[in-house]
C-alpha cells in the first residue's frame, strides 16, 4: 500500500472524526433509547446516526471500502479481503445513557486482514487515540511511548467481575494490585494503552469492540490475545485479553487455574 494513501486517508478520517463535535451534542440533546437483546443492551439515536454518517462519508469518497459495524447486518461483507472499516459507532452506549460519559467511537481499517490505522475517540473528555501501520501510536497527535513492563502484583486489571467465578475472583484479586472497570472495551484498553492499567479483558466482545486495539498493541509491544494466548480472528472476536507484557501470562495462568469465567 502506498504510504501516500495512507497518510491522506488517516488526514480525512480525523477530520471526518471531528465533524463528530458538532453532531454528538446535537443527537444527545433528543435522545432516544431502545433495547436489544435484552434490557441492557441499550442502542440509541446517537450509536445510528453516527454509523449511518460513516457509512455515507465512505460511500461518497471511499466506494470501494466496506463497513462492518455494530448497528448493521455485516453478513455480506468479506472483512478479509480488500479495504474494511469495523465501527462501533458508540462504545459503551450503556455509561452514554446512564452518565453521559466515559464512552468512545471506534474505527479501525484493515487491508487485506491487515490492520492499517486504528482510532478510539474519547469524544467525552475529546482525547483522540489513533495508530498508523509501522509510524506507531498517538493521543491527541502526540507520540504515545510503550508502557513500562508492570508485574502483575502491580497492576490494576480491568474486567467484568460479573462474568468471573468466586475463587477465579478471588485469585485475580490476590495476585493483582486493584481492579478498576470503565464499561467501554475501548477506554478500558486505551488505559492499557497508556500503561494506566496492566491488563483489560473480556470474556465475550463483538469484532467492532476489540478491532482497534490490534494496532495499539502491535505499535507498542503489547500483549492481546485470546483467554488461552492464541490469536485473535478480528473477524470473529470472542474471549480477549490486552495486556503489558510484564502480566500476560501470568493473568491467563490465574484465569485458566479454575477455569472461572463466563463466555457471555
Ligand atoms: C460494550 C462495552 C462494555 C463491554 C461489552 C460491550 P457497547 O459495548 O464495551 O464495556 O463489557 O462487552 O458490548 O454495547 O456499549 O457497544
Ligand atoms: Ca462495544
Ligand atoms: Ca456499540
Amino acid at each position: 500500500m502506498n504510504s501516500q494513501y495512507l497518510v491522506d486517508l488517516d488526514q480525512h478520517i480525523r477530520e471526518w472524526l471531528h465533524t463528530l463535535d458538532e453532531t454528538i451534542p446535537q443527537l444527545i440533546a433528543q435522545m432516544h433509547t431502545s433495547t436489544k437483546k435484552d434490557r441492557f443492551d441499550l442502542v440509541t439515536n446517537v450509536d445510528q446516526t453516527i454509523q449511518e454518517q460513516f457509512e455515507t462519508f465512505l460511500a461518497q469518497h471511499y466506494p470501494e471500502h466496506q463497513l462492518f459495524a455494530e448497528e448493521k447486518s455485516n453478513d455480506n461483507v468479506d472483512a478479509r479481503h480488500g479495504h474494511t472499516w469495523m465501527m462501533d459507532p458508540i462504545d459503551g452506549t450503556m455509561n452514554l445513557v446512564k452518565q453521559q460519559e466515559d464512552y468512545c467511537v471506534i474505527l479501525a481499517y484493515f487491508v487485506d486482514g491487515e490492520p492499517m490505522l486504528s482510532y478510539i475517540y474519547d469524544y467525552p473528555h475529546r482525547h483522540l487515540y489513533h495508530a498508523m501501520k509501522g509510524q506507531g501510536a498517538f493521543k491527541d497527535g502526540k507520540t504515545l511511548k510503550s508502557p513500562e513492563v508492570l508485574p502483575l502484583q502491580d497492576a490494576i486489571l480491568s474486567f467484568g467481575a460479573q462474568f468471573v467465578d468466586n475463587e477465579t475472583l478471588r485469585d485475580l484479586f490476590e495476585a493483582s494490585f486493584s481492579h478498576r472497570i470503565i464499561g467501554s472495551c475501548g477506554l478500558d484498553s486505551i488505559r492499557v494503552i497508556t500503561g494506566q492499567f496492566g491488563a483489560h479483558f473480556n470474556t465475550n466482545p463483538k469484532p467492532w469492540d476489540i478491532a482497534a486495539q490490534f494496532l495499539f498493541a502491535q505499535e507498542l509491544g503489547l500483549k492481546m490475545t485470546s483467554l488461552t494466548g492464541d490469536i485473535l480472528d478480528f473477524t470473529k472476536a470472542g474471549p480477549f485479553i490486552i495486556s503489558n507484557p510484564g502480566c500476560h501470562e501470568a493473568v491467563l495462568e490465574v484465569l485458566q487455574r479454575n477455569g472461572g469465567y463466563e463466555k457471555r
